[in-house]
């Protein structure tokens, strides 16, 4: 009964965990971004993977999604919750927001995104109607209640293939389609969370306005993306700290 916590960037260590050990899982995928961390953290049981490796060296296109959620599988993680950061389309969604997500528009290609696809398995469709899971989403706001932190509830998340950032007119379209941040990670991560029945729900942290939106109009600095990371995961461990904390009984 422990629950993953799978990190994205600036999310690449979890100090807080009471450690109790770090284990190579292999998988019939391959390897995950790195060895699992174990600990405790709040009366609750913990697994961690930062999803781009600990020292942040694998581009999103590059991560073994297969791999990971399989890994988190196998040693019994019964909810996954990913944390990701987001550019946003919505001009509400300012860098510094946290936002609880609630649908997915998947652009990405050329990743290994089933674990239905060997020619010896039965075709198998899973039904992705709504892709986060309800009961861990409503956990995730009231943590961030308890913690006093505050989140958006609800945003179409469109996720594309980097590992470079989009044009304006990428944009553009994505908002056309219905999207509201946009990010590199989430697929297809959350689809074989769903394959393999794990509940998965993810907050993204709004890191900059995305391609050709309000101060990103002709650039997006870089800089200022790792300067609202630093200072917004702080936020994003507290929530997911106060979730831990209800979760392990200490509320
Ligand atoms: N686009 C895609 N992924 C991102 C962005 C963005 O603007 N910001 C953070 N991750």
């Amino acid at each position: 009964m422990s629950v993953a916590i799978v990190g994205g960037s600036g999310f690449t260590n979890f100090a807080e965990l009471e450690l109790i050990r770090r284990e190579i899982v292999r998988t019939p995928y391959g390897e995950p971004s790195g060895p699992l961390t174990f600990g405790t953290l709040n009366g609750a049981d913990v697994v961690f993977l930062p999803r781009h490796g600990y020292g942040h060296t694998l581009p999103p296109h590059d991560i073994n999604y297969r791999a990971n959620v399989w890994a988190l599988h196998k040693v019994g993680a019964t909810e996954i919750v990913s944390v990701a950061s987001v550019g946003a389309i919505r001009d509400d969604l300012a860098p510094g927001s946290i936002v609880l997500l609630d649908q997915i528009i998947d652009y990405t290609w050329g990743r290994a995104s089933s674990y239905f696809d060997s020619p010896d398995m039965p075709v198998t469709h899973i039904d992705f109607t709504i892709p986060f899971d309800r009961d861990l989403r409503l956990r995730l706001k009231a943590g961030c209640h308890h913690c006093g932190e505050t989140l958006t509830d609800g945003a179409t998340y469109a996720c594309t293939q980097g590992p470079r950032l989009e044009t304006a007119a990428e944009i553009e379209r994505l908002a056309r389609d219905g999207a509201h941040v946009v990010g590199m990670t989430l697929m297809p991560e959350a689809a074989l969370a769903r394959e393999v029945a794990i509940p998965y729900a993810a907050l993204a942290v709004v890191v900059n306005y995305a391609a050709g939106r309000k101060d990103s109009l002709t650039e997006i600095s870089v800089a200022d993306i790792a300067l609202t990371l630093d200072s917004t995961m702080q936020r994003v461990r507290a929530i997911v700290m106060g979730f831990l904390k209800q979760r392990g009984g200490a509320l």
